[in-house]
């Protein structure tokens, strides 16, 4: 994926984008992150700055969302359900071993609703069933 090099121009420019939104916090957020791949640092204070709530709303958002990333991705996103009906079929496991060779790729999430087919994993927005580390590492090329 390719996303835009990180600047507080741009970034104020997405800002503005949510003035009249109501609970914006989120939002903007993710706005970060879908342009330049990450939550940089000093989007703490300009969002607080923005919305006029303190730095620590904004950290607890942020930190409370496990999509939401503070250090730039890799070249790569792999996204691996740990929820209850992929844990029940491995997805611990593989987590492990996924983290361990693609540490600045792999991040979780919550049910892909694709229990059935567990462990599910996500590659650059697609989809695996009963994922192996070697179907990942395929979808990766
Ligand atoms: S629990 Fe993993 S896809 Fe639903």
């Amino acid at each position: 994926m390719k996303y835009s090099p990180w600047s507080q121009d741009a970034a104020r420019l997405l800002l503005a984008t949510l003035r009249d939104e109501k609970g914006p916090v989120l939002m903007a957020l993710q706005l970060m992150q879908n342009e330049f791949g990450y939550v940089h640092s000093e989007c703490v204070p300009l969002i607080a700055n923005f919305f006029n709530i303190s730095r620590a709303e904004v950290h607890g958002v942020l930190t409370f969302y496990h999509d939401l990333r503070i250090t730039p991705p890799g070249e790569h996103q792999i996204s691996l359900c740990v929820a209850e009906a992929c844990q029940a079929v491995g997805a611990r496991d593989l987590e492990k071993k996924v983290k361990a060779k693609f540490p600045d790729e792999a991040t979780d999430s919550y049910c892909f609703g694709n229990c059935a087919l567990g462990p599910a994993v996500m590659v650059d927005g697609v989809l695996i069933g009963r994922a192996t580390l070697s179907k990942i590492e395929e979808a990766r090329r």
